[in-house]
């Protein structure tokens, strides 16, 4: 088949760029005085969620191993007119968006328009996910347990229902954007200080939840309908952290203090937990799939409480896939515990969305 790829690539950041971005919004200093020592110079997060060229070609790689033929088309301001040229006979997407609130749904919402078939969930199913506070109006809704919250655009006199410790994140990031240790806060100073600052540096409102102290875990899932398939269970050790960071998976631990060189023991998989705790974090996360209208493939966020109560935390329709197994990246490591390799993840991504469509490979 002809298969389009779409994709946002990372752009190197030009030193330059770094520094008047910094000017422009004072974002550097707030990751410099929430880091630890010796992590303090560090980039910027601008380009966190979009895909590398080693990503994008090992998914091209993937998809041609499979027989197909494969168009890259970059997700820029052309994407249309590309698309339109091009007319793959589907398209395997995975591009982040290039801005706004509901960026991940453009490319979704392009090919809907044009009537060409493409992997992952559609534009509405995104669009939902990618606002933290629609997406657990809807969880909530469906009876599926997620944390308690609140959202707001700017700091207020009287807040709702506030419980500290609290957790504070932009309402619509991903990839650990604008979470640092300065997000789990403890008193009203905190708390005002951290939405203050996502409003700065992200121009856009803080989503406050309660703060779920238990384990952490991520659960990947292939599938559609009432056919998903759950892969195994992935454990985030938060214990393995320094003792001075709070135990939350940063924008500090994913990206700066986990490196491949530096390969912190974060993922275990499948998580040593009691086949009843298993049952429970499968029964909501399909529970979340299905309520959200998730198609192909997603990756679930969870957290519990101190009893080992399960909530999802977020959920992710456009999960992220480093193929280099140094790399510590979830559903990846996931497909690897059922034996799946990472070409046969993509091409099942792909076979998922062509048998959904009933195209003849
Ligand atoms: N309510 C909460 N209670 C406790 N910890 C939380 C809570 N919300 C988020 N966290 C911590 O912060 C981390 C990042 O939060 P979240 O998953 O919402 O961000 P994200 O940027 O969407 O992540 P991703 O990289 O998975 O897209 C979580 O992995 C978890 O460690
Ligand atoms: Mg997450």
């Amino acid at each position: 088949m002809k298969v389009g790829f779409t994709y946002n690539i990372k752009k190197e950041i030009e030193h330059e760029e770094v520094q008047s971005s910094i000017k422009l919004n004072n974002r550097q200093k707030f990751i410099d005085s929430n880091l630890v020592e010796n992590y303090s110079n560090r980039l910027s997060d601008i380009y966190a969620e979009w895909d590398d060229e080693e990503t994008i070609s090992a998914v091209e790689q993937a998809i041609q191993k499979a027989g197909h033929s494969v168009n890259r088309i970059e997700a820029d301001e052309n994407a249309f007119e590309k698309l339109k040229t091009i007319r793959p006979d589907i398209v395997f997407n995975m591009a982040e968006g290039l801005g706004g609130a509901s960026r991940e749904s453009h490319i979704p919402a392009m090919l809907e328009m044009l009537n060409i078939p493409y992997t992952a969930s559609g534009p509405v199913t995104i669009g939902n996910c990618h606002d933290k506070s629609i997406c657990k109006e809807i969880l909530s809704y469906n009876g599926i347990p997620n944390p308690d919250f609140f959202i707001t655009e700017s700091i207020v006199n009287g807040y709702p229902k506030v419980k500290y410790p609290a957790f504070v994140k932009p309402l619509h990031e991903g990839s650990s954007k604008g979470i640092y240790n300065s997000s789990l806060v403890n008193n009203r100073e905190q708390l005002n200080r951290e939405i203050t600052r996502i409003k700065q540096n992200y121009s856009q409102p803080s989503i406050i939840e309660n703060f779920l102290d238990g384990r952490e875990f991520t659960v990947a899932i292939l599938g559609n309908g009432e056919n998903v398939q759950v892969l195994p269970v992935i454990e985030i050790n938060l214990s393995c952290l320094p003792k001075d960071f709070p135990k939350i998976y940063s924008y500090e631990v994913k990206w700066f203090f986990d490196t491949r060189e530096n390969k912190l023991d974060i993922f275990t998989c499948p998580a040593k937990i009691s086949e009843s705790l298993t049952n429970k974090i499968e029964e909501i996360c399909k529970k979340a799939y299905l309520a959200l209208r998730i198609r192909d493939w997603a990756r679930i966020d969870v957290r519990c409480d101190s009893k080992e109560n399960p909530y999802i935390i977020e959920v992710n329709p456009l999960p992220g896939i480093l193929p280099n197994p140094d790399d510590n990246s979830c559903f990846p490591k996931a497909a690897r515990a059922v034996g799946m390799d990472y070409d046969t993840l993509i091409q099942t991504v792909l076979n998922l969305a062509i048998k959904r469509y009933g195209l003849n490979n």
